[in-house]
């Protein structure tokens, strides 16, 4: 098959490993990629929000499946551009992609499709909003209801800093246009837990449950991230528990989207704050696979994922995924200044002896015109272990990373705490 990445990060070099993987007969293209990727497949050099262009490539290198890494793509509608060229694609129509680029609309397609999730009231105008704060309890969260890279949720343990928060979003415009709209909800208390299902929009077909690590700092302190880190699976994702997160959240989900002429085909992530009493509430939907999840969970599947891909692609009944046994854990390595700012054009060296079972996957890299490998972002490499055991996974991903050197790289050595408590 000829096979298409839409991206240039960390996830998309760990899907074009895997598609690699899946059939050495496979011909693939990432667009625009990055160095890793283009060890193993073919940059088109085209941006991923380029829609135009990136049409252009998908009849000019005969693509069979086009597969979407980011949402800012998703909701700019290239799933439906390449659907009405008649071509195979993985990722969702934008009216579906809306579950993650309006948390106004994924709060109201909860509500008619009675998903658990925190009792909430949206707003377009700030008066409205700050009244609603002034009765509101302590703590509370607001967030921007467009796509904000992962930044537009503001924890508030007070509604001094709601107001501060709310003020921010709707009056300075700190988010652009995705804070024009704001969406005021309730503190959820629990563990947070990544759902992702490959679905044709009918069936699910779940990956490995993994847990991301939003923080910059061990023992998740310090300011929120893109993620510093994931591992899978999660002891705490029993089947049972993963039965009712299919059947309360991510089926129901599914249908409401049908209903309202938005067939959702791709992966549907389900971010989760498990309630100690077993309520899976929902905290935001991503219409994508995670990132830095997918680095983690990826290298758990043996087999099967390309038809996977394929068959939710078309809509077709969903095929088995087979997966190894034993755990992933994969830590982030970011630049100096993240995630403020990232500091770029370092040189970075990575040691040609890692060990059996590590793999780096490159997020913000480029090459120099001397050729060396320098940083070009704020998280920098995905540094994924899998082994036989979380322990020995953990230590293998924490002993890469610390291997891997370049100025003022900041990573944690803590990812998977949870985890190594239970
Ligand atoms: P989001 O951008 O909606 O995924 O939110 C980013 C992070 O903020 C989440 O991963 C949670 O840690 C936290 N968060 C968001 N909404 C809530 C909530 N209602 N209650 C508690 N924590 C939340
Ligand atoms: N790791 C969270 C996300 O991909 O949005």
């Amino acid at each position: 098959m000829r096979i298409l990445i839409v991206g240039g990060g960390g996830r998309e070099h760990a899907i074009a490993l895997a598609v690699a993987a899946d059939d050495p007969s496979h011909l693939v293209y990432v667009a625009p990629g990055n160095p890793g990727t283009a060890t193993i497949a073919t940059n088109v050099p085209v941006p991923a929000d380029d829609i135009d262009r990136l049409a252009d490539a998908v009849d000019m290198y005969a693509i069979d499946l086009t597969i979407i890494g980011p949402e800012v793509p998703l909701a700019l509608g290239l799933a439906d551009r390449l659907l009405a060229e008649g071509r195979v694609v993985f990722g969702p129509i934008a009216a579906a992609a809306a579950i993650e680029s309006s948390k106004a609309f994924a709060k109201e397609v909860m509500a008619a499709a009675g998903v658990p999730t925190a009792a909430s009231r949206t707003f377009d105008n700030l008066h409205d909003a700050l009244a609603f704060i002034d009765r509101h309890d302590e703590p509370l969260v607001v967030k921007a209801s467009g796509l904000a890279a992962g930044k537009g949720a503001v924890v508030c343990a007070t509604r001094l800093e709601a107001r501060e928060a709310a003020r921010e979003m709707i009056g300075d415009r700190r988010f652009g246009s995705a804070g024009d709209v704001i969406v005021v909800e309730d503190f959820l208390v629990g563990e947070e837990l990544s759902v992702m299902a490959v679905t044709n929009g009918r069936e699910v077909r779940l990956l490995p449950a993994a847990q991301d690590h939003k923080r910059l700092l061990e023992g998740d302190h310090g300011p929120n991230t893109g993620g510093m880190g994931a591992y899978a699976p999660v002891k705490i994702a029993t089947p049972g528990v993963l039965a009712r997160i299919v059947n309360e959240v991510l089926l129901p989900t599914l249908q409401e989207l049908a209903v309202r002429d938005a067939p959702f085909r791709g992966v549907l992530y389900a971010g989760l704050m498990m309630h100690p009493d077993g309520t899976p509430n929902v905290v935001e939907f991503n219409c994508r696979l995670g990132d830095p999840e997918t680095e983690a969970i990826l290298p758990l599947v043996k087999s099967g994922l390309v038809a996977l891909f394929d068959a939710a692609a078309r809509g077709a009944p969903l095929p088995p995924l087979e997966l190894h046994d034993g755990a992933a854990v994969t830590t982030v390595l970011a630049s100096e200044g993240y995630p403020e700012s990232a500091r770029k054009d370092v040189s970075i060296t990575i040691p040609g002896d890692l060990p059996d079972g590590v793999t780096v996957y490159h997020a913000g890299t480029t090459h120099r015109d001397d050729g060396v490998l320098v940083t070009n972002g704020g998280r920098v490499l995905a540094v994924t272990a899998v082994a036989p055991t979380f322990a020995e996974a953990q230590a293998l991903s924490r002993d890469a990373a610390a291997r891997i050197q370049f100025q003022g790289r900041q990573f944690r050595r803590d990812i998977g705490w949870r985890e190594s408590n239970r």
